[in-house]
């Protein structure tokens, strides 16, 4: 932590010595104007797979992100959960920045988003300790991720109920020195502290008394809070004290592009207010990834990664999406708990055995079998009378 503190100070002199030159990365008149940016895809809830079972789809992207990012001037690619450890290093040293979005998985190496989630931070802490500026941002879930990365794999959160909650954000000690409010106009900041724009739809929280106790308040800056039903004070918005890491416990995505009306979506504020507010972080977010320079080995190998080699599905009828992405290619088999590895689809048979660890409602256990064998990665495991659904983003399995 002192490493860090001293580190700061030494980077803010630095700043003051040099600051002709944009302290954060390329000069100013240097930015990269074809920013690239990663977004974490997740294991669709099941409701969104009625009607598409047929295309045996393991992870998704909600389009909100994607479009939230397009509209701010990036190009996204998705990243996608369970591929070797290669893959996720590649990207960080193509993409020009992440995106950890929300949803509803584990934050824990037992989903392949948690998995996928610890790989790219610690490459990209590596890639910022290195001098290369690659910034991440954290959507509520993706909030929730970097909390539980940054504290070394160790859930901080405690339950709370901030779901269908349009609230004001209370600005806190600290945020006039950060990066994400030095740069936004008084009108936004205006908005954001007086207006119920911001959308939670959330029901676990970083109170004030675990930021201290975690150490996290060592490594971020709390920028603003906001309350739950019960008048919980949790942290809304956050930002890492040295590294371009920010964490969002709200959802700015919603605002402009989800439209569901249901009980259980309802309060996402679509003003003109709310609408400017978000666009602010999007594009304070796609300015950040304009200070990295990196790029993809090749053109051919950045168009056949972006997001435009897929077409995102109508699922404002199954989910709380209006539209998502869907992919069928990213499974992969755990081989043991250290390495994660690709099991082509000849290998998926009767005879895989579920290892004893897990995680999750319907965890397998030691001695649960593979009784059907569909294919690649949909299919049921059986104990007795318990059915487990296909859920391979939180099982792991061993080759005998
Ligand atoms: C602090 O975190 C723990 C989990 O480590 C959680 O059980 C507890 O409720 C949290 N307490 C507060 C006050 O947030
Ligand atoms: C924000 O929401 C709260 C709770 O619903 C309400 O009491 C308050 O009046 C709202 N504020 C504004 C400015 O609309
Ligand atoms: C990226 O920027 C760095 C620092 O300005 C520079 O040294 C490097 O050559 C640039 N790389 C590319 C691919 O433009
Ligand atoms: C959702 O809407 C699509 C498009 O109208 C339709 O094809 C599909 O059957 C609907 N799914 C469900 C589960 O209602
Ligand atoms: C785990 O898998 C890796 C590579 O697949 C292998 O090298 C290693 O020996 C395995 N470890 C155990 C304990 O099986
Ligand atoms: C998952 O995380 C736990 C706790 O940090 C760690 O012990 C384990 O090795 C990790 N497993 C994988 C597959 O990364
Ligand atoms: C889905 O899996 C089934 C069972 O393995 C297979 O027959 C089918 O071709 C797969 N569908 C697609 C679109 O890959």
């Amino acid at each position: 932590m002192e490493d860090t503190r001293t580190y700061f100070l030494f980077h803010v002199v630095l700043c003051l010595l040099t600051w002709v030159v944009d302290c954060y990365g390329l000069p100013s008149d240097n930015l990269n104007l074809r920013p690239v940016i990663g977004v974490l895809a997740q294991h669709p809830p099941d409701s969104m797979l009625v009607g598409l079972e047929d295309h045996n789809f393991t992870s998704y992207i909600a389009a909100s992100y994607v479009k939230h990012l397009e509209s701010a001037g990036a190009r996204v690619i998705p990243i996608l959960t369970y591929r070797e450890d290669e893959y996720y290093e590649n990207l960080a040293q193509s993409l020009n920045g992440i995106v950890f979005p929300g949803g509803a998985v584990s934050i824990s190496n037992s989903s392949g988003y948690g998995a996928a989630g610890r790989k790219l931070y610690d490459h990209a802490v590596a890639a910022n300790e290195r001098g290369v500026y690659l910034p991440i941002w954290g959507t509520c879930l993706g909030f929730e991720l970097l909390t539980y990365l940054a504290a070394d794999d160790t859930n901080w959160l405690a339950r709370c109920e901030a779901s269908n909650r349009a609230d004001p954000l209370t600005l806190q000690v600290g945020y006039e020195v950060s990066q994400v409010f030095q740069e936004m106009p008084e009108d936004v900041k205006t908005i954001l502290t007086m207006e119920n724009v911001t959308v939670n739809f959330h029901h676990w929280c970083l109170t004030r008394q675990n930021f201290s106790t975690s150490g996290l308040s060592e490594l971020f800056n709390l920028l603003a809070t906001s309350v739950d039903d019960d008048g919980l004070e949790y942290i809304s918005l956050m930002e890492h004290w040295t590294l371009p890491i920010f964490g969002s416990q709200f959802h700015p995505e919603k605002n402009p592009f989800e439209w569901s009306n249901d009980d259980h979506h309802d309060a996402i504020p679509h003003t003109p207010n709310a609408i400017l507010s978000a666009q602010y972080f999007v594009n304070f977010f796609v300015n950040q990834a304009r200070r990295n320079n990196q790029t993809f080995g090749s053109s051919g190998e950045e168009e056949s990664a972006l997001i435009y080699n897929y077409t995102p599905y109508y699922t404002g009828n199954t989910s709380g999406f209006v539209q998502s992405y869907l992919f069928s290619s990213d499974s992969t088999l755990m081989t043991n708990n250290s390495s994660p590895r690709t099991i082509p689809d000849q290998r998926i048979t009767n005879d895989i055995q579920i290892h004893p660890i897990n995680t999750g409602n319907n965890a397998a256990a030691a001695g649960d079998t593979l009784v059907t064998n569909p294919g690649y990665y949909s299919y049921q495991m059986l104990e007795g009378e318990r059915s487990v659904p296909p859920l391979l983003a939180s099982l792991q399995y061993v080759i005998p």
